[in-house]
C-alpha cells in the first residue's frame, strides 16, 4: 500500500506543472487579496497546477427567477450549467456524476444562493467530477457547499458569507482542488477538509471565522499561497478521535500568509473548534509528516505555531484506534515576528519558565517524535528541546497532490449511497435520540419499523404532521433507489 502511495505521488509529481490556472479573482477582492500574495511569492501562479473537469455536453442556462435544482434534475452527466446573476434562494443538491454549475458574473453583478438564515446548505453534491464556481453564497445556517464522497471535484471563486458551521466542506472524497475563494463570517472552519485524500487548497482569502482552513483526518493536501487573517486561529492539520478515517499525514502548509488571527472564538459551544485559543496561527494537532514552510505568520497573539497531541487539545473523546500524537514535523524556514503579544494563561506560565513574558512563535507541547526544525535559534520558541536539524531544503520538487488523472468513478453501493445520503444530509436535522430540527430518529424507528418504502415515499412528499415542528423539505431530488436505501440505513443506526 505505501509503495503504491509513494508510485502515486511521484506520477502527480511529474504530471503537474502542465496545467495552467485561470485567475478569476472579481475586481473587487483583488485589491485586498491578490497584491500581498502576488508580491511575497511571484511565479506562484506559474505553479498552480490547475484541475478542469470536461464539460462535453448541453449547456443549460439558468436565469433570475428559475431554478438551479431543476436544471440539474435536467442535466446529464458532461453538461454545464451556467447560472447568471440574480438571487436563488434554493439548496442545490448534486448526487450524479460530471455536472459543472458556472455563475456567470456580468460586471460584478453575481449570482446568489441567499439561504436568508433559513436554509441548511446552498450546495450539497455526491456526485463525482464535479465543479462549481463563480456563485455568491450567504446566510445559510449550515455549509456553504458540502460533498459528501464525490471525487474529482473542483470548488472554486465562490464568494461565502456567514454560510453556517463550514464554508467549504469536502468530506470524503479524493482528488479536489479549492482555490480562489473568499470566506468569511464562518462558525467552525471556513474551509474544513474532512477525511479526503490528495487535495490542493490555495489561493483562497479567509477571515472573520473561527478556524480559516483545517485539513482533518485527511492526506496528500497541499495548503499553499492562501491569506489567512483575523480568524480565531489561521490553519489547522488535525486528527480528531472518534471519526471513522483515524489518521492525518503528509500535509505541506506552504507560501500562506497568517496574520493576526485574533478573533474572539465564537465556535459552537461544545464544539471542538470552540477550545481553540484566540490568537493562534497554524496548529498541528496529532497529524503526522506536517511540513510547514516558507509562510509569513505574524501578529498571533498567543502562538505563531502550535503542534500539540490529543491530551493538551480539550474535550477529545477517547479514540484508542487514533494516535494522539504528532510525529515527524518539519518546520522549514519560514518568516515568523511579533507573534505571542497576548499569550492565554496556560502558554504564559509556560513561557514564564524561559523567562519570557511573551508568548511563543513556536510553541510544541505533549507527544511526538522524529519532528525537526531549521535553524531553531531564530525563533522565540518553546518545548524543541527534542527537534533535530532538518536535513530537507525546501518542498519545491512537489508542485501538487492531485492525481494526474481523475480516479474513475467508483461504483457505490446502494447500502453506501443510503449511509452517506443520511450522514450528508438527514443527520443535519436528525439525531438518534434527541429532538434537533427534526424529531429523533429512534422516534422515527418506532414508527416505521419494518417499512422503509414508507420512510422512503414521506421524504419525497413529506406532509405536515406535527404542530410543534416545522415542515421537513422534501427530498424528491435523490434517485428513488437512494431514498429506499436512506430509509434501510435510518432504520439501522444505533447511535
Ligand atoms: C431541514 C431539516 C430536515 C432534513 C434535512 C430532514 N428532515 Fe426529516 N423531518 C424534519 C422535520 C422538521 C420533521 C417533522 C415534520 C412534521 O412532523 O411535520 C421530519 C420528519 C421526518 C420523518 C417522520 C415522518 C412521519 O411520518 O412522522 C421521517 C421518516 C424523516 N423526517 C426522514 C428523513 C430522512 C430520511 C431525511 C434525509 C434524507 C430527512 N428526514 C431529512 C426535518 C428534516
Amino acid at each position: 500500500m505505501k509503495t503504491l502511495l509513494k508510485l502515486l505521488l511521484a506520477v502527480c509529481i511529474f504530471a503537474a506543472g502542465i496545467f495552467t490556472s485561470r485567475f478569476l479573482w472579481p475586481e473587487k477582492v483583488a485589491s485586498t487579496a491578490q497584491a500581498p500574495v502576488a508580491k511575497l511569492f511571484q511565479g506562484a501562479t506559474k505553479r498552480s497546477s490547475g484541475m478542469n473537469n470536461t464539460k462535453e455536453g448541453k449547456v443549460i442556462e439558468v436565469r433570475n427567477g428559475e431554478s438551479i435544482q431543476q436544471a440539474v434534475t435536467k442535466a446529464a452527466p458532461g453538461d454545464l450549467i451556467r447560472v447568471y446573476p440574480g438571487t436563488y434562494k434554493e439548496t442545490v443538491y448534486i448526487d450524479k456524476d460530471g455536472i459543472t454549475i458556472q455563475g456567470v458574473i456580468i460586471k460584478d453583478e453575481w449570482p446568489t444562493l441567499e439561504g436568508d438564515k433559513k436554509l441548511n446548505d446552498a450546495f450539497l453534491y455526491s456526485g463525482n467530477n464535479f465543479t462549481v464556481e463563480n456563485f455568491r453564497i450567504q446566510n445559510f445556517k449550515g455549509n456553504g457547499i458540502m460533498g459528501q464522497g464525490g471525487n474529482n471535484y473542483v470548488l472554486r471563486n465562490n464568494w461565502i458569507i456567514n454560510a453556517g458551521v463550514y464554508g467549504i466542506f469536502p468530506e470524503f472524497g479524493t482528488n479536489g482542488l479549492i482555490e480562489h475563494n473568499i470566506l468569511t463570517g464562518i462558525e467552525d472552519a471556513a474551509i474544513y477538509v474532512g477525511m479526503c485524500d490528495n487535495i490542493d487548497v490555495r489561493h483562497n482569502q479567509v477571515y472573520g471565522n473561527v478556524a480559516g482552513i483545517e485539513i482533518e483526518n485527511s492526506r496528500h493536501a497541499l495548503v499553499e499561497d492562501n491569506y489567512t487573517y483575523d480568524n480565531a486561529g489561521g490553519i489547522l492539520a488535525f486528527i480528531t478521535p472518534g471519526l471513522p478515517v483515524k489518521t492525518a499525514y503528509d500535509i505541506i502548509i506552504r507560501n500562506n500568509y497568517v496574520l493576526n488571527n485574533n478573533h474572539v472564538n465564537f465556535g459552537a459551544a461544545g464544539s471542538i473548534v470552540s477550545q481553540l485559543p484566540a490568537g493562534s496561527g497554524v496548529i498541528v494537532m496529532a497529524a503526522d509528516d506536517v511540513i510547514i514552510e516558507n509562510n509569513f505568520i505574524s501578529g498571533n497573539n498567543n502562538s505563531g505555531i502550535t503542534i500539540t497531541d490529543h491530551k493538551y487539545g480539550a474535550n477529545l473523546s477517547n479514540d484508542p484506534e487514533s494516535d494522539p500524537n504528532p510525529d515527524r514535523i518539519q518546520i522549514l524556514d519560514n518568516f515568523m515576528t511579533d507573534n505571542g503579544n497576548k499569550p492565554i494563561d496556560r502558554v504564559k506560565a509556560l513561557m514564564a519558565t524561559q523567562m519570557s513574558t511573551k508568548g511563543p512563535d513556536i510553541l510544541a507541547v505533549g507527544g511526538g517524535s522524529g519532528s525537526c526544525i531549521r535553524d531553531k535559534n531564530r525563533y522565540r520558541s518553546f518545548g524543541l528541546d527534542n527537534y533535530s536539524q532538518c536535513m530537507m531544503a525546501s518542498t519545491d520538487s512537489i508542485i501538487s497532490y492531485l492525481l494526474a488523472k481523475p480516479l474513475e468513478s467508483p461504483v457505490v453501493s446502494g447500502e453506501m449511497k443510503g449511509k452517506m445520503a443520511f450522514y450528508g444530509v438527514c443527520s443535519g436535522c436528525h439525531a438518534f435520540s434527541v429532538r434537533m430540527v427534526g424529531p429523533p430518529t429512534i422516534t422515527i424507528q418506532a414508527l416505521y419499523k419494518d417499512n422503509p418504502q414508507g420512510i422512503a415515499d414521506y421524504i419525497n412528499k413529506p406532509t405536515h404532521k406535527r404542530a410543534d415542528y416545522p415542515e421537513m423539505p422534501p427530498q424528491n431530488y435523490l434517485t428513488p433507489e437512494t431514498r429506499v436505501a436512506v430509509a434501510k440505513f435510518m432504520l439501522s443506526v444505533t447511535k
